[in-house]
Order: C-alpha cells, then structure tokens, then sequence
C-alpha cells in the first residue's frame, strides 16, 4: 500500500513535521550542517541576488533551505522521485515561505528534466547521485549543464572512496574517524515516518544493487564525470572519510 502526495500531505501536521525533520537532521549526521553551510557559502553571487535554485533530489529540502537562508529573495525548485520524502520539503517549503515548484520525477527516465526551465544559476545535490550507476550519471550531469544558464553553478556532496594507491592507509584512517551515519539513526526517522503514514514506505525506497555507484567513485571519477559534460572551474571544496564537495561551473 501507498498514499497519493495529498493524502501524504495531510498527514504532515506542524508537529510530525517538526519530529520527522529532527529525525532526519540526526539520521544525516554532525557534518550535515557544516556541509550546507558550506554549499551556501560557496555560492558566488551576491546575497541580495535573486537566484533560481534548483535542490535536486532534495529529500526533506535541507539543502534547498540552507541556500535560501543565504540568499532569501531565491526561489527554490525541488525535484524527487519518492513521493514522502519531497512531501515533507513541500510542506517546509509552504510553512517557511520558500517559493518555488516541486517535481516528482525518477532520474532514471530520460524525461526527468521535462517542463523545467533551462535558466538555473544553481543547481545543489546532496547524497544522491551515488544511487545511480555510471554511465547515468554522465548523462545526468549533461541534463544538469543543459539546465544551467550560462555563468551558472552546480555544488554536490556525494561518497567519495580513496584511489587504490592511497586506499589501505585511508581506510586505516578513516577506521578511526567517528562515522557519520547509523543504522540506528535511520530505523529511527524510518520507524516514526511508517507510523505516521500507516504503511512501510522504506519497501518504496528502492535496493542497492551492486552496479549503482554507492561508495565505489573517487574524487577523480566526480571530476571526470564534471569534466565529460561540459563544466569548468571544477573545485573539490571539502572532502572527509565518507564524502566530497565539489563545486563548478557553466562558463
Ligand atoms: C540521502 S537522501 C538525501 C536527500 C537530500 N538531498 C538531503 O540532503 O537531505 C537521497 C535522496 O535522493 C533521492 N533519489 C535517489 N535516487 C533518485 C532518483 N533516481 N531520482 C530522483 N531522486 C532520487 C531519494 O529519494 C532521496 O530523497
């Protein structure tokens, strides 16, 4: 069983939002904060600029949020293929006065992009690309370039894995670093979600098969893959034991 977005919609009073964002600002981890701030940061236009954003594959909408709260004359357009976690940025969105249209759409079809309009000055992602494999990705990133007007930028954070050369020493190292994520954090935000919605949404989640990225590119297969669809000014902004920042542009 599953809802339609309206019947999810209503299901998410003030306050079962409030818990389910908690709950996901916990599930993220400590360096989720530091990572949006630092999105919003990096952003190289004025603050009093009315920026076209787009937080794709945006969840909940944290990242589309912290970019707003930078620049709050922006308007935010959030895409997404599962239908409660965009419920839950939409209703944010609504109650914090953060304008902009909401799309669910699976960037697995071809027509993911249909009906947007190609003039983004920003496009941000936070740990999703990494459930694709590839190849998709390639031509994701192309659909991206193509979204963007000229001058325009593009800021992900997604897991990154070490080059095999340095990969035994980092993985010594990284065994030592406090980890990020837990399994009990997301039983946690998932546990009270299937309460609220009165089914089991994690079965609509879809698997890890093997052949999607997952942890598996390096920070030279990011920019490659940046590299391949046209961007310039490519930046790793911040990279940790689970993830990297890249930063780049449309010139
Ligand atoms: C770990 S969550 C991150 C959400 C949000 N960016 C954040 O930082 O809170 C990954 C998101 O990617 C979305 N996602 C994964 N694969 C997708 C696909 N093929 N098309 C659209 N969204 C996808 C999921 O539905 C989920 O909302």
């Amino acid at each position: 069983m599953s809802l339609t977005q309206s019947q999810i919609e209503k299901k998410l009073s003030d306050e079962n939002l409030d818990e389910l964002l908690d709950l996901w600002r916990t599930e993220q981890g400590a360096e989720k904060r530091r990572d949006l701030d630092l999105i919003a940061a990096a952003i190289p236009f004025s603050k009093d600029a009315t920026l076209r954003v787009l937080d794709l594959c945006c969840g909940p909408g944290d990242v589309g949020r912290a970019v707003r709260a930078r620049y709050p004359k922006s308007r935010i357009d959030c895409l997404d293929r599962d239908v409660f976690l965009i419920s839950i940025c939409i209703a944010t969105n609504r109650r914090e006065g953060v304008s902009g249209q909401s799309f669910v759409r699976d960037l697995w079809d071809a027509e993911w992009s249909r009906g947007l309009e190609c003039d983004y000055d920003v496009v941000v992602t936070a740990n999703a690309f990494h459930w694709l494999d590839a190849r998709r990705v390639c031509e994701v990133f192309k659909d991206v370039f193509r979204l963007l007007r000229p001058g325009g930028v593009f800021l992900f954070v997604e897991p990154a894995c070490s080059e095999p050369t340095f990969a035994a020493g980092f993985a010594e190292w990284k065994s030592r670093q406090p980890s990020r994520y837990s399994r009990e954090n997301w039983e946690r935000f998932w546990k009270r979600a299937n309460e609220i919605l009165g089914y089991d949404h994690t079965k609509l989640l879809g698997s890890r098969d093997a052949h999607l990225i997952d942890e598996s590119m390096p920070v030279s297969g990011w920019v490659r893959v940046l590299k391949s669809a046209g961007f310039e000014s490519i930046d790793v902004l911040l990279r940790d034991a689970d993830e990297v920042m890249v930063a780049a542009a449309k010139l």
